[in-house]
């Protein structure tokens, strides 16, 4: 595969996947490693595997079975990914980021974002659920940015704004949300890293040195992307494992994924309700 996507690549895809429902969805949401399982409520749902999508980046790990379902979550059409690609599996950001382009190119304007993070902030604990207020983009900031390369001027600027990369008004609905059904709710700062190697104690504190609460292997890029074609985006992290600040525990993968079942009934509670309030706005 090319390291850069075309127009007409993600146009394929989008016309393999309008072909097969009948509305046209509003939101997308990506679920992370250990989160399939928050797209069981969706009704109506059509469902379509990855692989079958042409030019669509295939998952190659346990964890992130990968297909599409559209359907409607609380009557809003939604296009949910179970499962996505990292850029540690070999792919450019480009392709990594590719879903975002078709969500774009299909009409979708809102995005939610989740993935599985480990906590840096010491008040985190597994199972809880994080609101992404802002994030630092470690690898989009050391130059693997997923807009590197020609601008594609069907979707965006070739110097986007970032300063609000986290939609305000979204976030103010997930804060209500919250509230309204007791979910235990924290809030701070993403660092996305590469990976696929967990962070020494050294990476660790260095990362709680420049603001971040919960580091994770993903997210970042498609934030981008998203902000790129002027999607709103909400983003919450699923706090899997406490990042080992001293060395003293080993963080594994079966950690991550087991900590989703902990974390996928607040996800879903905190989905549908921004959902709901969500319809309702004008
Ligand atoms: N580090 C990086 N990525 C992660 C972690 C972590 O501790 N937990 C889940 N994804």
């Amino acid at each position: 595969m090319e390291e850069f996507i075309e127009i007409h690549q993600v146009d394929e895809a989008a016309d393999a996947i309008s072909r097969q429902i009948s509305v046209p969805p509003q939101v997308g949401l990506i679920l992370g490693s250990g989160l399939g399982a928050a797209a069981d409520l969706v009704e109506n749902a059509a469902v379509i595997p990855f692989e079958s999508i042409p030019n669509w980046p295939v998952s190659t790990i346990g964890g992130h079975p990968g297909k599409i379902i559209i359907g409607n979550l609380v009557n809003v059409p939604v296009m949910v990914m179970q499962g996505r690609v990292h850029y540690y599996e070999g792919y450019s950001m480009s392709q990594v980021t590719m879903p975002i382009r078709v969500m774009q190119r299909i009409g979708i304007r809102t995005l939610f974002v989740t993935n599985a993070a480990g906590a840096i902030n010491p008040a985190f604990m597994p199972g809880d659920v994080m609101l992404i207020q802002d994030h630092i983009g470690l690898v989009s900031m050391a130059g693997m940015n997923p807009l590197r390369g020609p601008n594609m001027d069907e979707f965006g600027v070739r110097f986007p704004d970032m300063s609000q990369p986290y939609h305000r008004g979204l976030m103010d609905l997930a804060r209500q949300v919250a509230i309204e059904k007791d979910i235990p709710l924290q809030q701070g700062v993403y660092a996305g890293l590469a990976g696929p190697s967990f962070e020494t104690p050294a990476d660790l504190r260095f990362l709680r040195i420049i603001g971040a609460d919960a580091v994770g292997m993903s997210t970042v890029p498609e934030v981008i992307v998203a902000n790129h074609g002027k999607m709103a985006v909400l983003g919450l992290s699923g706090i899997s494992n406490k990042a080992n600040l001293d060395g003293s525990t080993v963080t594994t993968h079966e950690e991550v994924l087991a900590a989703g079942s902990l974390i996928v009934p607040k996800l879903q509670e905190l989905i549908l309700g921004v959902l709901q309030k969500y319809n309702r706005q004008p």
